[in-house]
C-alpha cells in the first residue's frame, strides 16, 4: 500500500471571502423569522452596539464544507491507521459512542434543572465514579479534572491539603518523582508549590529502591510513580517502595497514564497507592482532549476521600445529587460535573465491555506490545534498552542509537521516515533516560496486519538507512506537509492563532 496524503494549497476562510456570499437562506415568509429581523436594535444598550460590523468571513455553505475537508484530507488520526504514541496512546474512539451522546436526553438537559429532572444523567456519573473505584482500588472518586495533567494537579493538591490539615505541610515541601517520569508529573508538583526530588532507575529500568531510602525524610510529601513505568515496565517492587514512602509519613500518587496495562489484573489501590487520576482516554476509548477538554476523574483512598474535587455525586437512598457540602474540599476545578460528553463515552465503554472485556483490553495491549518487542529486537540499528529479558507491559521503549551511531540516521530520522509511510509517528526522545528513544504503543486496538506493517516499515527504514540515508534525512515526502521548524511551530512568539495575529504580523499571507 503506498501512501500519498492529499496536498491542498487550501487558503483560510478569511482568505476566501467573497463579499455578499451567504451560507444559509431562512424563509422569509416565516413569522417567527420576520419578527426575528425586525427586533429593534434599540433594546441593545447603546455603549454595548457594535461601530462597525463584525468581520466574518462571507461564504456559500459548500465552501465551508470543501474548506474542512481539504483540511481533514491532510491530516492523520487513529481512524486512518496505527498510532503508536507511546505515552500519549490514541485508542479508537467507538463511533457507537458518538451515537449515544447525541441522546437528546443528554444534550438536551442543563446542569441548572432541578436535580430530580436529572436522575438519569446523575445515576450514570455516581455509577461512573463507583465502577472507577472498583477498577482502581480506590474508595472514592471526583470526576472534575478535565484531562490527565489536571487529574495530577487535584491529586498533588489533595496531598497538600492532607498535610497542611496535620500541621506538616511547613516542613513536607518535597515531592519524589523517577527519572522515567512523564513531564507533567514534576510540573503539577511545582504547581502545587513543592520542590520536585528525582531518583534514578536501576539497571533493570526501575525506581532504585536503595536511592529512594536515601532520599525519603520528614521533607517528603509524597512520591508520584506510574506502573507500568513509561519504559513500559512493571515496578516489581511496588510493596517495597509503598512502604518506604508511607514510613517516612509520606503518600503514594498513581499516575494512571498506563491503567490500560492492568485493567482487571492488578489494582492501584492494592498496590498501597493512595491517590489516582485515570486518562479516561487512554484506558476508555474517549478522545485525547489535546490538555483540556478531555477528562482525568481522581480518586482517593477513604482517609482522603473529604479533600476530592466538588461536586461528588451522591445517592441518599432517594435520589441521586450533587454534593457540595464538603468543607475540605480542594475545590472546583471545572464548570458543573466535568465534561460530561467525555464521561458518558467512558460509561459506555466500560459497560460496554464489561469486566471480562477489559480484562481482555490489557492482555491484548501487552500481546501487541510484546510481538513488537520481539520483531523489532531483530532489525538492524535498533536496541532494546533494560533488562532485554523481561516482558513489557503496554508499550516499549526502542533505541536507534547503534542506528544513529553506524549511519547518522537518528530517532527523529526515523520518525519522520515513518510518516512517509502512512504511520503515526512513535513518541521520541523520552524517556530522556534512553538514548535515541522511540516509545511506540500500539494499543490493544490494532490487528496483527497493522503491526505487520509497522514493522516491515522499519524494516525498510533501516535498509534505506544503512544502503542510502540521505533517503532518510529527506523524509518525509509524501506527506502534506514536510519536516517543520520544530522550535519556531512551539514557539509563542512565532505561533498565529488568529487572522487577527496574522494580519498584525509583518509577514502577511499574500
Ligand atoms: C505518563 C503520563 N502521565 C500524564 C499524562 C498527562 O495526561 P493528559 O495528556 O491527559 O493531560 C500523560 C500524557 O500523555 C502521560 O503519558
Amino acid at each position: 500500500m503506498k501512501f500519498r496524503q492529499a496536498k491542498w494549497n487550501e487558503p483560510l476562510l478569511f482568505e476566501r471571502s467573497r463579499a455578499g456570499a451567504v451560507g444559509y437562506s431562512l424563509p422569509t415568509t416565516s413569522k417567527s423569522i420576520q419578527k426575528m429581523l425586525q427586533t429593534p436594535l434599540s433594546t441593545v444598550p447603546k455603549e454595548l452596539r457594535r461601530k462597525t460590523p463584525p468581520r466574518l468571513p462571507e461564504l456559500s455553505e459548500p465552501e465551508v464544507v470543501q474548506h474542512f475537508v481539504r483540511l481533514s484530507q491532510m491530516n492523520y488520526s487513529v481512524d486512518l491507521g496505527l498510532y503508536p504514541l507511546g505515552s500519549c496512546t490514541m485508542k479508537y474512539n467507538p463511533p457507537m459512542n458518538e451515537e449515544i451522546i447525541k441522546n437528546p436526553q443528554f444534550t438536551q438537559s442543563h446542569p441548572y434543572q432541578d436535580c430530580s429532572t436529572l436522575q438519569g444523567i446523575l445515576r450514570i456519573l455516581f455509577e461512573l465514579q463507583q465502577w472507577l473505584s472498583e477498577i482502581t482500588g480506590m474508595d472514592q472518586h471526583s470526576l472534575q479534572p478535565a484531562a490527565g495533567a489536571q487529574g495530577e494537579f487535584a491529586g498533588v493538591l489533595i496531598i497538600r491539603a492532607y498535610h497542611e490539615e496535620r500541621g506538616e505541610l511547613k516542613t513536607r515541601r518535597q515531592i519524589i518523582v523517577p527519572d522515567s517520569a512523564h513531564g507533567t508529573n514534576p510540573a503539577s508538583a511545582a504547581m502545587a508549590g513543592f520542590d520536585v526530588v528525582v531518583v534514578p532507575s536501576n539497571e533493570q529500568g526501575q525506581v532504585d529502591t536503595q536511592a529512594l531510602e536515601s532520599a525519603v525524610s520528614k521533607q517528603t510529601a509524597g512520591l508520584m510513580l506510574t506502573n507500568p513505568n513509561t519504559l513500559g515496565l512493571f515496578e516489581q517492587e511496588i510493596e517495597t517502595i509503598a512502604s518506604i514512602v508511607h514510613k517516612a509519613g509520606g503518600l503514594l500518587y498513581y499516575d494512571g497514564a498506563n491503567l490500560n496495562a492492568n485493567l482487571g489484573h492488578v489494582r492501584p489501590g492494592d498496590m498501597g497507592f493512595d491517590i489516582i487520576h485515570t486518562n479516561l482516554h487512554k484506558t476508555f476509548a474517549t478522545p485525547h482532549g489535546g490538555g483540556g477538554p478531555g477528562s482525568g476523574p481522581v480518586g482517593v483512598k477513604q482517609q482522603l476521600a473529604e479533600y476530592l474535587p466538588v461536586p461528588i455525586i451522591s445517592f441518599d437512598g432517594a435520589q441521586y445529587y450533587s454534593d457540595f457540602d464538603r468543607p475540605k474540599s480542594i475545590g472546583r476545578l471545572h464548570g458543573f460535573h466535568g465534561n460530561i460528553a467525555v464521561l458518558l463515552k467512558a460509561y459506555a465503554y466500560i459497560m460496554r465491555m464489561g469486566w471480562q472485556g477489559l480484562h481482555a483490553v490489557s492482555d491484548y495491549a501487552v500481546l501487541n506490545a510484546n510481538y513488537l518487542l520481539k520483531r523489532i529486537e531483530d532489525i538492524k540499528g535498533f536496541s532494546i534498552p533494560f533488562a532485554s529479558g523481561i516482558w513489557r507491559k503496554h508499550e516499549v521503549v526502542v533505541s536507534a542509537k547503534p542506528l544513529e551511531r553506524d549511519t547518522g540516521v537518528n530517532a527523529r530520522d526515523v520518525a519522520k521516515a515513518l510518516l512517509d509511510r502512512g504511520i503515526h509517528a512513535p513518541t521520541f526522545y523520552f524517556p530522556a533516560i534512553v538514548e535515541e528513544a522511540l516509545m511506540i504503543e500500539p494499543t490493544e486496538t490494532f490487528s496483527k496486519v497493522e503491526l505487520d506493517r509497522f514493522v516491515e516499515a522499519l524494516q525498510e527504514i533501516s535498509n534505506q538507512a544503512y544502503t542510502d540515508s540521505n533517503l532518510v534525512f529527506s523524509a518525509p515526502q509524501n506527506t502534506s506537509i514536510k519536516r517543520l521548524d520544530e522550535v519556531k511551530a512551539a514557539h509563542p512568539r512565532t505561533m498565529k492563532l488568529s487572522w487577527r495575529m496574522m494580519q498584525q504580523a509583518d509577514d502577511k499571507p499574500t
